[in-house]
């Protein structure tokens, strides 16, 4: 997949602004606040309907105009794809090829990214919730149905939570078997995909780790907890673990078991990551892990995806810095850095200056 021009109006800080970008490495750079990261949002958002920072789309409006558009011509291995963004205050509209989508999941997979920036490089010693929304971004861009699984599960669960703070605890285990066989369902099309993504995920995450680390280490990534056999088996056994916390859930007033509290193990040389790996090591381990993903895009995919790194070079070491460069040598990758020659070490590139929201250089 290849982002081939993105078209900027009243995005962020930027009024009006058009970028061509080549296959390989595209270098944004300029001193800071200029508008390097929001180019990279603008591409995450056209690929997955979401961006990394934000909760609101309204924040994407640049301030005091009505509404943003974001317009990129990409190609997949299908052909062209055109994707337009029109964001208003409470609204957007999504077209893909001209024709309007309805919902999110009809976005992903047109054109998939893996986006990178200093805080994935703490994915390792940060808490569940970013080794989740790790696993949740990156396995909705490949499966519409655990993305809509996703979705449903949430709701139903902040249903079931609201629930369990009732007072009427009669009432709450009368409603709780029938909101939890829907609950369980989507449980377990999360929980399988997870599975599959990290039996996949973790061969490719242990190879790039070893060549981060000339060898020295070995990465073993798994899921926390092991589900047996099929849907309606995990289904099954998800049901019972409900019942069984049913007072401890009414007692805490939330949901206690589910893939919400669900979390991936990490070990370097048979150590627990999460709580023995120094900095560097976990950082290395992170990257290693988002090479994986890459990988794994292409396994299902059939194409690499496109690689965005915002920011990411000023926080690896050196040795680590020139084996990302080699590792990335064959991906399309939109990366953002203050000084482009401090990091690249004379890698082709297509170099554009950004200065205030608009570009003012660009060439190689
Ligand atoms: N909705 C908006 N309207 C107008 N300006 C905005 C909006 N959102 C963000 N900005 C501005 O965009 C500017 C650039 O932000 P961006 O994060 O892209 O900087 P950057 O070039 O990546 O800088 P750094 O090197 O510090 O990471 C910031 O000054 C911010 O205030
Ligand atoms: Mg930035």
């Amino acid at each position: 997949m290849k982002i081939k021009k993105l078209f900027l109006q009243n995005f962020r800080n930027y009024e009006s602004e058009c970028f061509l970008f080549d296959d390989g490495l595209n270098v944004l750079f300029g001193k800071n606040a200029q508008g390097k990261t929001n180019c990279a949002e603008a591409v995450f958002y056209l690929c997955t309907g979401a961006s990394l920072r934000i909760r609101h789309d309204k924040q994407l409006i640049r301030i005091g105009a009505e509404s943003a558009r974001i317009v990129a011509e990409a190609e997949n291995r299908y052909g062209k794809v055109l994707i337009e963004a029109d964001i208003y205050e409470n609204k957007r509209e999504i077209r893909v090829n001209g024709t309007k989508i309805s919902k999110n999941a009809d976005l992903m997979g047109h054109i998939n990214s893996v986006f990178f920036s200093p805080g994935e490089l703490r994915l390792i010693q940060d808490g569940p919730d970013e080794r989740r929304r790790f696993m949740n971004i990156s396995i909705s861009q490949t499966s519409p149905a655990y993305y809509t699984a996703l979705l449903r599960y949430n709701k139903i669960l902040d249903q079931r939570n609201v629930l369990l703070k009732n007072k009427d605890v009669e009432l709450i285990l009368d409603t709780l078997p029938v909101w939890d066989e829907q609950l369980c369902k989507y449980a377990a099309i999360i929980v399988k995909k997870r599975a599959e993504f990290l039996d996949k995920l973790a061969p490719f995450a242990k190879e790039y780790h070893a060549f981060l680390t000339d060898g020295a280490e070995e990465l073993v990534i798994k899921p926390d907890r092991r589900y047996e056999g099929d849907e309606a088996e995990i289904a099954k056994t998800l049901m019972q673990r409900l019942e069984n916390n049913y007072e401890k859930d009414l007692r805490l007033g939330f949901t206690t078991v589910g893939p919400h509290r669900d979390d991936l193990d990490v070990e370097i040389n048979g150590v627990d990551a999460k709580a023995y790996a120094s900095q560097g090591q976990t950082r290395t381990a992170a990257l290693a892990l988002k090479l994986a993903e890459v990988r794994i895009f292409e396994a299902l995919a059939g194409e690499y995806p496109i690689l965005i790194l915002d920011d990411v070079m000023s926080e690896l070491d050196l040795p680590r810095r020139k084996k990302l460069l080699k590792c990335i040598a064959d991906l399309q990758t939109v990366l953002t850095c203050t000084h482009a020659e401090r990091v690249l070490y004379g890698a082709e590139c297509k170099k554009i200056r950004i200065e205030n929201g608009r570009i003012k250089e660009s060439g190689k």
